[in-house]
């Protein structure tokens, strides 16, 4: 008889619920890391590790350091490698309107190491408009490690904190009025408060899934009143799904297709809530990927 899965304790005291102490207690297996070899040139470029022993070995150790901040599937699963947030088929339009858009802020959610929001800096987009955020600043830490930076030669700007928290993000304040540097004013404050409304790209991804139901509902709100009103703004990611007719048993909530489309309709109640312009969503692409509404990859089970 298998034994009951048990909650465990992560590297700065919050308890690890017991799926992903779970798996915790599966060895990592050192024959996922098979870079393609884009990837190895990306890690090559920014690592300065030119051998291919030594740079697998580098990353192999930061993979474990991070496994002990907390056990996430995807770095099990080695997932910060694969350069993903450049996989998606509107990674060309984020570019663009680095390129295009003044400003343009690009918000990494969830960034983990920050190994998204530096492929996105390689590829042009402004580094000084581009904002991390994650809960663990362990995490943050660990991609200077991972990318030999520091805080003072990396030259993307993050935050810490829960998106959760309505002391980090407060989705009903009055929004502010436009600050001639957000991303400056949410380092000085701490938060992501003065990017309500101004964030031209929010990528999330490997994200939603790990709430419930109610709280990914909580979340789509959050990222909305974060996103621009200006046409062409968008949110993009990919999360954990199932199919429609599927359950899969974890204590987060997968969306399928029907219920991750339902959830961004129903962010138009969501505007009336927030006392946004009901209109703003109109000319504004939501979660764009492979459809209007955006792309909920649909994984074998613990994938992520
Ligand atoms: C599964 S990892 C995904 C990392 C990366 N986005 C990717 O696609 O590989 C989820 C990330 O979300 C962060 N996170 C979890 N809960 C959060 C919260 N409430 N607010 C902000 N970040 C959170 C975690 O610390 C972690 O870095």
């Amino acid at each position: 008889m298998s034994a009951t899965p048990q909650p465990a304790t992560a590297s700065d005291g919050t308890t690890i619920p017991a799926w992903y102490a779970s798996q915790r207690s599966v060895p990592l297996d050192p024959s996922l890391y098979a870079p393609a070899p884009d990837e190895l040139a990306f890690y090559k470029g920014q690592t300065g590790i030119t051998d291919d022993d030594e740079l697998k070995a580098h990353v192999l150790k930061v993979q474990r350091d991070a496994y002990e901040v907390w056990p996430y599937p995807c770095i099990r699963r080695l997932a910060f490698t694969k350069l993903k947030i450049s996989r998606f088929p509107v990674y060309e339009e984020v570019l663009k309107l680095g390129r295009e858009r003044e400003g343009a802020i690009l918000l990494d959610l969830g960034c983990c190491f920050g190994n998204d929001a530096r492929k996105a800096v390689a590829d042009g987009f402004p580094a000084s408009q581009v904002l991390a955020s994650d809960l663990r600043g362990d995490f943050w830490a660990l991609g200077h490690t991972l990318f030999k930076s520091t805080p003072e030669t990396c030259p993307i700007r993050f935050v810490q904190g829960d998106i959760f928290s309505s002391a980090f993000f407060n989705p009903h304040l009055t929004i502010a009025p436009p600050s001639s540097d957000a991303i400056s004013a949410c380092i000085q404050s701490g938060s992501l408060s003065p990017l309500a409304k101004r964030a031209s790209i929010i990528h999330a991804s490997a994200f939603f899934h790990l709430f419930d139901e109610r709280a990914q509902l909580a979340l789509a709100r959050r990222l909305n009143v974060l996103l621009s009103n200006e046409p062409g703004s968008l949110i993009f990611g990919s999360h954990r799904g199932v199919r429609d007719d599927e359950r899969d048993g974890r204590e987060s909530f997968a969306h399928s297709p029907t219920t991750w489309r339902a959830m961004w309709d129903s962010l138009r109640d969501a505007d009336v809530t927030y006392g946004n312009d009901l209109a703003s969503l109109a000319g504004i692409t939501v979660l764009t990927s492979t459809s209007k509404w955006g792309s909920l990859s649909i994984v074998p089970d613990n994938d992520f």
